[in-house]
């Protein structure tokens, strides 16, 4: 059975992945939110700090365990036009839609090189490829997210490791729960979202699809057909 390090697994998408999939797969979760169910072990945080995010991996790699799969759901957005938003909030969104993923990239690149295979896939968006209105710096941390991962997929190849950036549009899950209606229209207009099984089951066809040899899929993006951007 294949390991998975599952970074932010308290992310609607993570939750569902876990509980579609622990049969196939050993899923080992990284989250502040302590009680998921059918994950194995959970190593739990309280903002993913440079430290924290070195411990979890030290946790990780304690258990002797091969790193097959690292997965890493973290992000959050806050909307508003730029000069409205708080720049606590600007930084904070930083920090966990691209230095939270940098760590753990930074973290577990040594374990990649030595074992010599692996598959890192990240949660960027629709978002990373043309910007959303209202949304500029959630938009540039994806974007940047997406430059990381192509960057990092040049660094590890040579290692035989594997890299994917899901970019999903509109999903149905808590990430929207404190935007008003102005941000969340797509609540609104009938199928603009997909709802987080849809998503949960592409992660599920990236690592299928992903052979023993060469293969695997860079990036792809999944969203409803009525979505407007
Ligand atoms: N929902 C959408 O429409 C949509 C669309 C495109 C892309 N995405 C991306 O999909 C991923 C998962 O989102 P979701 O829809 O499943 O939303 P969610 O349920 O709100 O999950 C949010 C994730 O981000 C982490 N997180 C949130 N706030 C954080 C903070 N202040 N500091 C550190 N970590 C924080 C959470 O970690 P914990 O496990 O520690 O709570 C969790 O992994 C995100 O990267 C998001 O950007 C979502």
């Amino acid at each position: 059975m294949k390991n998975i390090l599952l970074i932010g697994a308290g992310s609607d998408i993570a939750i569902e992945f876990a509980e579609n999939n622990h049969n196939e797969f050993n899923i080992y979760g990284v989250s502040r939110t302590e009680k998921l169910l059918k994950l194995k072990d959970i190593f739990s945080v309280k903002d993913y700090s440079p430290t924290e995010c070195n411990e979890a991996v030290n946790w990780y790699i304690k258990k002797s365990l091969s790193l097959d799969i690292l997965i890493i759901a973290n992000g959050f957005g806050k909307s508003g036009k730029i000069g409205a938003i708080p720049l606590e909030k600007i930084e904070s969104m930083t920090n966990t839609n691209l230095l939270v993923p940098y760590y753990f990239l930074h973290h577990t690149a040594s374990i990649f090189q030595k074992q010599q295979f692996g598959h890192v896939i990240v949660l960027g968006s629709v978002a990373g490829i043309k910007y959303a209105p209202n949304f500029a710096m959630y938009s540039a941390t994806k974007f940047a997210l997406r430059a990381l991962v192509e960057a990092y997929r040049n660094e590890i190849q040579e290692f035989s490791v594997k890299t994917t950036n899901i970019q999903p549009g509109f999903i149905d899950t808590k990430f929207w729960d404190e935007f008003g209606p102005n941000d969340n229209k797509f609540k609104f207009k009938k199928n603009a979202s997909v709802n987080v099984t849809e998503v949960a089951d592409t992660i599920k066809y990236v690592i299928d699809s992903t052979n023993d040899t060469n293969h695997v899929i860079n990036e792809i993006t999944c969203r409803s057909v009525y979505q407007e951007r």
